[in-house]
């Protein structure tokens, strides 16, 4: 399918109606009509007549919207969505790409675009269409039920070289690391239960450097909101699963803690009913493995000196000790601890 632009006509209109019917397009653009009629598109076409519609080069069919708005002296915020029937085969990557060159043909110097920190599918295609990330306006977006929201800051300027943006932390090739026994998946919002659950217990709430959890909800938005993290180069994520049948058996990450030193550092947790297997030492492998495959020179995690599981766990991984750093950890009612630090280096290239 190649996507191409053009005018909106009014025999567009039941389209357009359909494709807005979808709880994705409600849930991260809740500044549209609900629903959304016939007679909204027909209003949408006259108000916004320089935006375009997305349609099938070939078939002429309606596959989804773009359009701008004007911020100021040669600025403007642009917006997209793609229709259900459309989604997943680079539509929202192609127009963004047509658009935004539209609009710098125009003379505009600066395009931005916003998008939720739970929309992963908006930040890969603002990542596809050569938009840098810029940050995080806080509190900026009213969200479908009436709270104010996070969000993540795109923009792409004349003078940005053409092509996709560069990302530290890419996705994980075929969505997951397997070694046949485990298998590990980026921590998505469905993840919050099983999530708030392992990093209650106290001895894993007791080794971490963030503490308790204060609540299901707080532990759940984090996971929803962990994908822009990833994206955004900070932190991968994961949850670490039964390869045979997805049975949930902890959390591993990979922090990006001195991208100039291309050095990440590993963390990890089991659920107890999960220990004793050899597990955390199979994903420690797995994430090893793959930060040296994106680049990483170094691989570091550390523990407290009285954690000997952990210890274990990361000479299985084929970690070395290599000092002990002191007072580097948060310990129990303000008190520091010590950490001991281990590292493995990348293979050297044969
Ligand atoms: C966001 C949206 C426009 C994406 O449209 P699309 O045509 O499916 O996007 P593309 O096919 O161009 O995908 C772009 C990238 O996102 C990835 N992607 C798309 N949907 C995804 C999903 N649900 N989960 C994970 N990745 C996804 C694609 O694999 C592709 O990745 P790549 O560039 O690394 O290969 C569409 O999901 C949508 O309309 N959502 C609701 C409205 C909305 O969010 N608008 C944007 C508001 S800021």
């Amino acid at each position: 399918m190649t996507a191409t632009l053009r005018p909106w006509r009014d025999d567009d209109a039941d389209a357009v109606a359909e494709a807005c019917a979808d709880p994705v397009i409600a849930r991260y653009l809740p500044f549209l009509p609900q629903p959304y009629t016939r007679d909204d598109a027909l209003a949408f076409f006259r108000n916004k007549p320089g935006d375009p519609a997305i349609v099938d080069a070939e078939t002429d069919r309606v596959l989804g919207a773009i359009g701008s708005t004007p911020r100021g002296d040669g600025i403007a915020e642009v917006g997209y969505w793609v229709a259900p029937w459309a989604r997943r085969q680079g539509v929202a990557s192609a127009a963004l790409e047509q658009f935004s060159g539209r609009l710098f043909e125009q003379g505009l110097r600066r395009v931005y675009l916003v998008t939720a920190l739970t929309n992963g599918a908006s930040q890969r295609v603002a990542v596809a269409g050569g938009y840098t990330r810029e940050g995080i306006a806080r509190g900026s977006a009213r969200t479908a039920d009436g709270t104010w929201a996070d969000m993540v800051v795109w923009a792409r300027t004349a003078g940005d070289p053409p092509g996709r943006s560069a990302r530290a932390l890419p996705d994980l090739a075929g969505g997951e690391l397997t070694d046949g026994v485990i298998t590990l998946r980026a921590l998505t919002e469905d993840d919050g239960p099983s999530t708030y659950e392992l990093r209650s217990h106290p001895d894993v709430s007791g080794r971490s450097v963030v503490g308790t959890p204060i609540d299901p909800a707080v532990v759940t938005r984090q996971c929803a909101e962990s994908v822009s993290k990833w994206i955004a180069g900070l932190r991968a994520e994961m949850t670490i699963r039964d390869a045979a049948d997805g049975t949930y058996l902890g959390e591993i990450a990979l922090y990006h803690s001195e991208p100039l030193l291309r050095e990440a550092m590993i963390g990890y947790s089991l659920a107890p009913g999960a220990r004793g297997k050899g597990h955390a030492a199979r994903a420690a492998r797995l994430v090893t493995d793959w930060g040296f495959e994106i680049g990483m020179a170094r691989m570091i995690a550390g523990t407290a000196t009285d954690n000997i599981a952990s210890q274990r766990v990361l000479e299985a991984a084929g970690y070395h000790r290599e000092g002990l750093q002191r007072s580097r950890l948060p310990g129990p009612d303000g008190t520091r601890i010590d950490n001991l630090q281990f590292a493995k280096l990348r293979p050297a290239a044969t």
